[in-house]
């Protein structure tokens, strides 16, 4: 019995040991966490997307004092706050808060299109590109591309993309979508009167037109154009909270109250529907009064880092304008691969992300100042070699 006991006394020590281990373990590791996502640190510039930023102090504490409900049944004042305020911003009669951008195009697809339609849009639109096939694998529609230039295209492109509705095999042609600003077209901004050629050849097809406005705010402060004017034309439109205007999650979908209503009931299919999400929605309101206007500072930082980048030894930059906040940079002429230059540049603690074999992408933010900028370029040089 004896025996029995003491082997017991020690798998109890070994167990109370082992447990103190885990919780020692597990604290250390939270404390970690939390330090990486509170500081600020200068010693690492990340320009790897603006969707690094972190909530500033300032957003923390609207979010903190966010009167809240449950969004599900409208009961949400914050959220409710955020949706009026962002479809009077896009000149549209109602929207809807979501959890991401990708969610916006999604659900506006699925309200749009149905099985066996086509949408119209380019090969580098985000649309096609880095949404899982969600157009087809969701509304079972399928896209059809267009030539562009930097993402932007013309009325003439859509003539030649429509279908002849009078072909009984082709696909239904229903939908025309953009991208405001375009993300691999190096955030080029469609002009009034590019929107307005691309929206006149839709509506001469009876075409859905939306807008893709993950970067929408850059391209209102980049060209002075007001985003009801940008949105006018279109049927859906949404704005990226998470991207330049520096909250943790969310874009606002905005359309007639029709759209709106049907596109609640994919809100809820898909998951989407919230509780208390007024937290986030503070952030937004926040953002569109303090985040907005500023914008104009990441373009600047991107042009000026556009410059020093250009100037470096072999890199060339992909495209001959910097409109807002996004710099591409081919590394073909410098004999190294993107991935071996961004690596070398993580060494020097700026973060240039890898977008292709000799593609490389760099993006300005709040969380990124103008001093950032010559000792980003610093690094690049460095990698480069
Ligand atoms: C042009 C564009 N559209 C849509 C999205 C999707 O936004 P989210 O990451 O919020 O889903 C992104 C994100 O990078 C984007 O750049």
């Amino acid at each position: 019995m004896l025996p029995r006991r003491a082997d017991k006394g020690a798998a109890t020590l070994r167990w109370v040991r082992y447990h103190a281990r885990m919780v020692q373990l597990v604290s250390t590791l939270a404390i970690g966490i939390r330090t990486m996502s509170t500081a600020h640190p200068r010693a690492f510039i990340d320009l790897f997307s603006d969707t690094m930023t972190r909530p500033s102090p300032g957003m923390r504490k609207a979010m903190a004092e966010a009167e809240v409900g449950d969004e599900q049944r409208g009961e949400d004042p914050t959220t409710n706050a955020l949706q009026e305020r962002v479809a009077a911003l896009l000149g549209k009669e109602a929207a809807m808060f979501l959890p991401s951008g990708t969610m916006c195009n999604q659900i506006a697809v699925a309200v749009h299109c149905r099985s066996g339609d086509e949408i119209i849009a380019t090969d580098n639109s985000h649309l096609f590109t880095f949404e899982g096939a969600g157009g087809a694998a969701i509304a079972g529609a399928q896209g059809r591309s267009v030539p562009h230039e930097q993402g932007i295209f013309t009325g003439a492109a859509v003539h030649a993309a429509v279908r002849d509705p009078t072909m009984r095999h082709s696909p239904r042609s229903r939908m025309v979508a953009i991208e405001q600003t375009q993300n691999l077209g190096g955030g080029a901004v469609w002009s009034e009167a590019q929107i307005a050629d691309v929206a006149k050849a839709a509506q001469a097809h009876a075409l859905i037109l939306h807008m893709d406005g993950a970067r929408l705010p850059n391209a209102v402060v980049a060209s002075g154009v007001s985003a009801a004017k940008m949105c006018a034309a279109f049927d859906s439109a949404w704005l990226d909270l998470s991207k330049g205007l520096g909250c943790p999650i969310g874009g606002v979908l905005a359309g007639s109250k029709d759209f709106i209503a049907e596109a609640w009931r994919w809100k809820h299919r898909l998951g989407g529907a919230l509780r208390q999400s007024g937290i986030l929605a503070a952030a937004g309101l926040y953002a569109l009064d303090h985040n907005w206007e500023r914008l104009a500072e990441d373009h600047a930082n991107a042009q000026r880092f556009a410059v020093l980048a250009g100037a470096v030894k072999g890199i060339k930059l992909m495209f001959a304008k910097t409109a807002t906040n996004l710099v591409f940079l081919d590394t073909t002429g410098t004999g190294k691969s993107a991935k071996e230059i961004s690596e070398a540049c993580l060494r020097h603690g700026v973060r240039i992300g890898a977008m292709g074999p000799t593609r490389l992408r760099a993006v300005t933010h709040l969380d990124v100042q103008a001093a950032d900028i010559e000792t980003a370029a610093k690094a690049l040089r460095a990698a480069v070699g």
